[in-house]
């Protein structure tokens, strides 16, 4: 099914008043724990609290082409959510009694990309593919802690991430139907290249808190080619999509 912009406002903004976050749990983050996920914890953290000025740009030109004023809207809102993973990452790395990063490799490099980066269909594939590996991340930084505080801000951010993958997805679907035989062929190409980039990339800068959460490259690269896989899946369910586009 396909959700209207203005469904998806509805729902984000319903979501940012869920708190799920017990603050009054006592944070406990053991020394080898610290030495096997801090520095993703810190990375993420950054990745996280983005302004999303570019990626709103790219909405905001998207959606006068196709005169949908509320998608902007819920752009905004989904922004605000992941500041919200951001602010609350921060909050506990401040509780910890550790430095926040400034500068990430992996964060420049992806703050570069989203600098160049004006069309709303690479922006989607990209977010995808980003919230796709956070689904793992998380769920690897819950399992690798014992710190109950720390789990409970995993298990907030993977069911607000859950939502965004599928935001994200009904978004590409609506772009990607509109496209001929060879336009379709080349952008899953292109998808493609995308995603086997990125998924290094992760991999290589956060494999070891991955690997504390018990997740291990294989594992990641085979849990990472099942989403792709379905959000592909998922463009391609057109023909009976179509029919019910818009329709809630
Ligand atoms: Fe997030
Ligand atoms: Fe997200």
């Amino acid at each position: 099914m396909i959700h209207t912009s203005s469904y998806w406002q509805q729902h984000f903004k319903h979501n940012l008043t869920i708190q799920r976050v017990d603050w009054s749990i006592e944070p406990k983050l053991m020394n080898v724990e610290r030495n096997d996920i801090l520095y993703s914890l810190k990375a993420w953290q950054l990745g996280e609290t983005s302004d999303g000025s570019h990626l709103l740009s790219a909405a905001n030109k998207y959606a006068r082409k196709i005169e949908d004023k509320d998608y902007v809207a819920a752009v905004k809102l989904f922004i605000k959510e992941e500041q919200k993973h951001g602010h609350n990452l921060g909050r506990y790395i401040d509780l910890i009694g550790e430095e926040r990063l400034k500068k990430d490799w992996g964060d420049t490099l992806f703050r570069k990309i989203r600098y160049l980066n004006k069309s709303m269909e690479l922006w989607t594939i990209a977010v995808i593919i980003v919230e796709s590996a956070a689904q793992i991340f998380y769920e690897a930084l819950r399992e690798a802690t014992d710190c109950e505080l720390l789990q409970s801000i995993c298990n907030d951010i993977m069911i607000d991430e859950a939502h965004h993958i599928k935001f994200q997805n009904e978004r590409l679907f609506i772009i990607f139907q509109n496209k001929g035989f060879y336009n379709k062929a080349l952008s899953i190409a292109a998808y493609s290249i995308l995603f086997f980039g990125t998924i290094h990339a992760i991999w290589l800068g956060h494999g070891k808190a991955l690997k504390a959460g018990g997740v291990n490259k294989s594992e990641f690269m085979r849990r990472m080619y099942y989403m792709f896989f379905k959000t592909i899946k998922f463009l391609h369910s057109a023909e009976k999509m179509a029919a019910r586009l818009a329709v809630v």
